[in-house]
């Protein structure tokens, strides 16, 4: 008998070594120590042997089992070790790659750059870039501006308003920036208003939600003349050395005299005529683009500023507005403004 357990040792012994995995081990620990085993068979017979085969067969019994119990246990591990080694391996993936295939980094959109074109020209010429909110009172977006009430920008169509909260509304352009800045800054004042404004209106150049930049300059003894050369100089920089600078009598309620002001246009020199003898299609054979409007500030808007030093006697200014998005159109030649909106990337990467 001791030499069968002996035997049963060795074996068991031999086939732990010999194990490759962690489940093949398991059914060795089944095979070898499990219930039906012939070790535990033996054990649990111990009882009905001999008193003097009892203690030697216990003992040797007992001693294998808790040899092979350890050498599981040893073997467990290696295992166990090496199959997460394995998996590690095989698993490996590192999470701080880039994606294949790489992506690159992207650009700025065709709006923003074109603003912030117009904000270096403006910078060099020593304006002042400021913002507004785009949630904005009726005081500033209309009353502070010289429109009389009933003025049909005021109307439904034209503006969102907040329906709880009639006196608000989305800024339906950035001249009520003029105000509120006028409001904390005294004369002199030479600044720029880029933005995003609100109206109800949708086709293809029109938006619901589009860019202005606004300028304001007020002093002592400015001019319409320095409106005409402070307008040239940006629409030099934004079209290209060359482009002259045109007004044209307009009205705005919140100028006086008001002008709608124009660039040469880029594609026929101005000319209204292409190098084929064909009416240049840009600006329709007249020569001149329309680009926005401008004017000399009201001295009724200088009025709800008066008490912070814009005394309409003593400084005067002008004041112009013009859609980011109409100008990077013109640019690019882009037909229809709603797809700078609509955030497709094969667009949108045709500008870098
Ligand atoms: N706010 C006007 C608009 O949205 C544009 C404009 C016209 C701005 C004349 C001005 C200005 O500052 O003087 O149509």
């Amino acid at each position: 008998m001791l030499e069968r357990i002996e035997r049963i040792g060795k074996e068991a012994a031999a086939a732990i070594e010999a194990a490759t995995g962690t489940t093949a081990l398991e059914e060795l620990r089944v095979y070898y120590l499990g219930r039906k085993a012939e070790l535990t068979t033996i054990l649990r017979g111990i009882a009905d042997l001999s008193q003097e085969d009892r203690g030697s067969i216990g003992s040797g019994a007992n001693r294998i089992r808790q040899e092979l119990e350890a050498l599981l246990e040893r073997r467990a591990a290696e295992l166990d070790a090496a199959e997460l080694e394995t998996r590690l391996a095989a698993d490996r993936i590192d999470v701080t790659l880039p994606g294949a295939p790489v992506r690159p980094a992207g650009h700025l959109h065709l709006i923003t750059r074109t603003t912030r074109q117009i904000e270096d020209v403006m910078i060099g010429l020593g304006y002042r870039v400021v913002e507004g909110p785009e949630i904005e009172h009726d005081y500033y977006n209309f009353t502070a501006l010289n429109h009389p009430p009933g003025h049909p920008a005021r109307m439904l169509q034209d503006t969102f308003y907040v329906q709880s909260h009639p006196e608000l509304l989305l800024r339906t352009h950035t001249s009520p920036v003029q105000v509120r800045a006028m409001e904390v800054q005294p004369p002199p004042i030479f600044m720029i208003v880029p933005g995003k404004v609100y109206r109800r209106d949708s086709d293809a150049t029109h938006s619901p939600m589009f860019h202005q930049v606004e300028g304001l300059a007020i002093g002592e003894g400015i001019t319409l003349a320095d409106l005409q050369g402070t307008l040239e100089e940006m629409l030099k920089a934004i079209f290209g050395e060359g482009r002259e600078a045109r007004m044209r009598p307009h009205f705005f309620p919140f100028t006086e005299p008001s002008v709608e002001f124009d660039v040469s246009c880029f594609q026929c020199e101005g000319t209204g005529v292409l190098v084929g003898g064909e009416r240049c299609n840009l600006c329709k054979g007249i020569g001149w683009i329309e680009v926005g409007g401008a004017g000399m500030v009201d001295p009724n808007v200088l009025g709800f500023v008066e008490s912070n030093g814009y005394d309409p006697e003593q400084v005067q200014g002008f004041a112009f507005g013009m859609g980011v998005e109409r100008i990077a159109m013109l640019r690019h030649g882009v037909p229809d403004l709603r797809r700078f909106f609509d955030n497709d990337v094969r667009m949108l990467e045709q500008f870098p």
